[in-house]
C-alpha cells in the first residue's frame, strides 16, 4: 500500500512540504490585507491566539487522521468510521475545488507581476499610479484568464510528477530564499520615513474595532493560512511515516507559517503608511505597496521580479497541495491513474476559476450578498467550508476515533500537552468555532 502511494523521504522533507502548503498567498497576499481591513493590532492578537490553540490542535488531529487511514479525505473518514462522516471528506474535496479555482487567479497575478516589475512599473513609488496599474491589470480579462491558465498548467505539471519528485524537491530549495528576501524587504520597509505608523497600526490593539466580523476574519485566516479544514494536510499526513511525532511536526509548520505572515505584516503595513496608501484597500494591497517598496531599493529592478517569481513558486507549492488532495481522492476512490486524473481535475478547476478571473473586470458589477465572484468563493471556502471542516475534524478525533489512534499521536504518554490537546478538540475548539460562525451571521 505505502509503496504504491509513495511516502515522504524524511521528517525534514515532510516539514518543508507541509510548510510549502501552508506558506503561500495566504501569508503574503491575504494576511496583510485582512489585517489592514480588520483594524490591525487587535486582529493580530486574535489571529495569533487562534493559530496556537485551535489551529495547532486541529492540525495535529488532521495529520493523525491521514496517517492512521493512509488515504485521501473521503477514503479516510470512510475507513476510520464511515456513515455520515464520509461527507466531511466530500466537503473537503469540494473546498479544494473552490479554493484552488480562485487561488490560481491570484497566483496568476503574481506571475504577471514577475514580468511587470521587469519594466517601467518600478520607476515611481506613487501609490496612485501603482494602484491604477493594478486596477487596469485586473480588469483586463485576456490577461487575468491567460495568467490563471498558466498558473494552472504549471500546477498540473508538478502534481503529475508525483509526490516526492514534484513537491519535496521544489519546497526544499524555495522556502529559504523567499525567507531571506522577505527579511531584506522588511528592513527596507521599516526604514522608510513614516513607516512607524504602520508598525503601530499592526501591533497596538484597538479593541474598539473588534466585532463579530473581526473574530470571524481571524479564524478564517488561521484556517486558510495553515491549510486546515479541507484535508490537504490530512492527505500529506497519509504519506507520513508512523515513526514521526505529529505534535512536533505540527508545531514546526505552525511556527514557520506564522513567522512568514508576521514578516509580511511588518513589510506591507509599514509600507502602506509610508506611501500614504489605505490599509483597508482590500485584495490589491500587496500588489500596490510591494512595487513601491522595490522602487525605493537599490537594485529594486532586479529584486522585484525575483521576489514575485519566488512568491509565484510559494503559491505553486500551496496550489499543488490543493490539487494533490483532489487527485488523491480520484486515485484512491475512483482507481484513476495519476496523470489523467490530474489533467481532468485541473481542467475543471480552471473553468470554475474563470468567473473569478473576470470578477474584477467585465463581471465586476455582478454581485451576490455585496460580493463579487472571487470574494464570494473566498468567503464560501474560508469562512464556511474550512471552519466547518475544522469542527468536524475536532469532533471526529475528539470523540469518534479509537483509543489506539489517539495513543499513537503522543506515543501513548499522558503528558499535559496530550491532555490539553484532547480537551481542545473535544470541547473548546468545536464550541469556539460554532460560536464564531453563529455570531458572524
Ligand atoms: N495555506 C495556503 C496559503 O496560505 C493556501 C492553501 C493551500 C490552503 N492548501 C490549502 C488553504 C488547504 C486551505 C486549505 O496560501
Amino acid at each position: 500500500m505505502s509503496k504504491h502511494r509513495g511516502e515522504f523521504g524524511s521528517r525534514f522533507g515532510f516539514i518543508l512540504a507541509a510548510a510549502g502548503s501552508a506558506i503561500g498567498l495566504g501569508n503574503i497576499w491575504r494576511f496583510p490585507y485582512v489585517a489592514g481591513d480588520s483594524g490591525g493590532g487587535a486582529f493580530l492578537i486574535l489571529y495569533l491566539g487562534m493559530v496556537f490553540t485551535i489551529g495547532f490542535s486541529v492540525m495535529v488531529g488532521e495529520l493523525a487522521i491521514g496517517r492512521a487511514a493512509r488515504r485521501n479525505p473521503v477514503g479516510a473518514f470512510a475507513t476510520l468510521k464511515g456513515g455520515a462522516w464520509t461527507y466531511v471528506g466530500y466537503m473537503g474535496v469540494l473546498a479544494g475545488f473552490v479554493i484552488l479555482s480562485y487561488y490560481s487567479v491570484i497566483g496568476g497575478w503574481t506571475l504577471a507581476y514577475t514580468w511587470a516589475t521587469l519594466g517601467p512599473l518600478l520607476d515611481s513609488s506613487d501609490t496612485g499610479k501603482l494602484g491604477a496599474y493594478f486596477s487596469d491589470f485586473i480588469s483586463d480579462p485576456t490577461q487575468t484568464i491567460a495568467y490563471h491558465a498558466l498558473f494552472m498548467v504549471i500546477t498540473i505539471a508538478i502534481v503529475m510528477g508525483g509526490i516526492e519528485k514534484g513537491i519535496e524537491r521544489a519546497a526544499k530549495f524555495l522556502m529559504p530564499v523567499l525567507f531571506v528576501m522577505l527579511v531584506a524587504l522588511c528592513i527596507r520597509a521599516l526604514t522608510l520615513p513614516g513607516a512607524w505608523a504602520g508598525v503601530e497600526f499592526f501591533v497596538i490593539p484597538d479593541w474598539s474595532r473588534v466585532n463579530a466580523d473581526t473574530v470571524n476574519a481571524a479564524l478564517s485566516q488561521a484556517f486558510f493560512s495553515l491549510s486546515l479544514g479541507m484535508g490537504a494536510l490530512l492527505t500529506y499526513g497519509s504519506y507520513l511515516s508512523r515513526r514521526e511525532r505529529l505534535p512536533g511536526v505540527a508545531m514546526w509548520v505552525t511556527s514557520l507559517d506564522t513567522s512568514i505572515a508576521l514578516l509580511a505584516g511588518f513589510l506591507i503595513l509599514p509600507a502602506v503608511f509610508a506611501f500614504g496608501y489605505d490599509p483597508a484597500a482590500g485584495p490589491g494591497l500587496t500588489f500596490v505597496t510591494l512595487p513601491a517598496v522595490f522602487s525605493k531599493m537599490p537594485g529594486g529592478g532586479l529584486f522585484g521580479p525575483v521576489f514575485f517569481a519566488l512568491l509565484s513558486l510559494a503559491a505553486l507549492t500551496s496550489a499543488v497541495s490543493l490539487l494533490e488532495t483532489v487527485v488523491a481522492y480520484a486515485i484512491d476512490e475512483k482507481s484513476a491513474a495519476r496523470k489523467p486524473a490530474t489533467l481532468a481535475m485541473g481542467l475543471v478547476i480552471f473553468f470554475i476559476g474563470v468567473p473569478s478571473a473576470l470578477s474584477m473586470g467585465p463581471w465586476a458589477d455582478i454581485k451576490l450578498f455585496g460580493k463579487n465572484f472571487l470574494d464570494l468563493m473566498d468567503y464560501l471556502a474560508s469562512n464556511l467550508l474550512l471552519p466547518f471542516g475544522g469542527i468536524a475534524i475536532a469532533i471526529f478525533v475528539g470523540w469518534a476515533v479509537s483509543q489506539k489512534m489517539l495513543d499513537e499521536v503522543f506515543g501513548g504518554r499522558q503528558t499535559l500537552l496530550a491532555k490539553a490537546w484532547l480537551w481542545m478538540l473535544r470541547t473548546v475548539a468545536p464550541a469556539a468555532i460554532i460560536w464564531i460562525l453563529i455570531s458572524g451571521l
